[in-house]
């Protein structure tokens, strides 16, 4: 199935955010971009620390970012992407600690975005609840 050109400009969006990538201890730069109902693009890229398990992810960045900004429904499609010259070339799949980071956002607007999980030859998309079935989330604690 070919992306529409909204979901290709997501994930030229993801790129870019990539190139502000700070990961001099992986050397695995990763971008994300969240794409909203109103058309807006967040993005976020991966920013790791000398003490390694404190790292970001670029997902992770992204939600953070968008929640700054006031954001707190309409999520709809996420596109995320790796370096392109690691590891089998596989579509690159959130983390599970993104994949709840996610959901959260996702919840409090009633959505279920599609994840472009973009690889060397192939873009993988899914719904997050196929990451992330049976979800934990804010409804949970109401
Ligand atoms: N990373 C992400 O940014 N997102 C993911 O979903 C997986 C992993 C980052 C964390 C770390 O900086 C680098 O990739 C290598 O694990």
């Amino acid at each position: 199935m070919s992306l529409s050109n909204a979901d290709e400009a997501l994930i030229e969006a993801a790129r870019k955010a990539a190139q502000s990538s700070y990961s001099p201890y992986s050397d695995y730069p990763v971008g994300a971009a969240l794409q909203f109902e109103d058309g807006t693009i967040v993005t976020g890229t991966n920013i790791e620390n000398a003490s390694y398990g404190l790292a970001l992810c670029a997902e992770t960045v992204a939600v953070a970012q968008a929640m700054a900004q006031g954001k707190r429904s309409g999520l709809e499609v996420v596109a995320v992407t790796g370096p392109i010259d690691r590891g089998d070339g596989a579509p690159i799949t959130p983390c599970g600690r993104c994949r709840q980071v996610l959901n959260e956002l996702a919840a409090l607007g009633g959505t279920d975005p599609r994840v472009l999980c973009v690889g060397k030859e192939e873009v993988r998309v899914v719904l997050l609840s196929e990451l992330l079935p049976h979800a934990f989330g804010p409804d949970h604690l109401a």
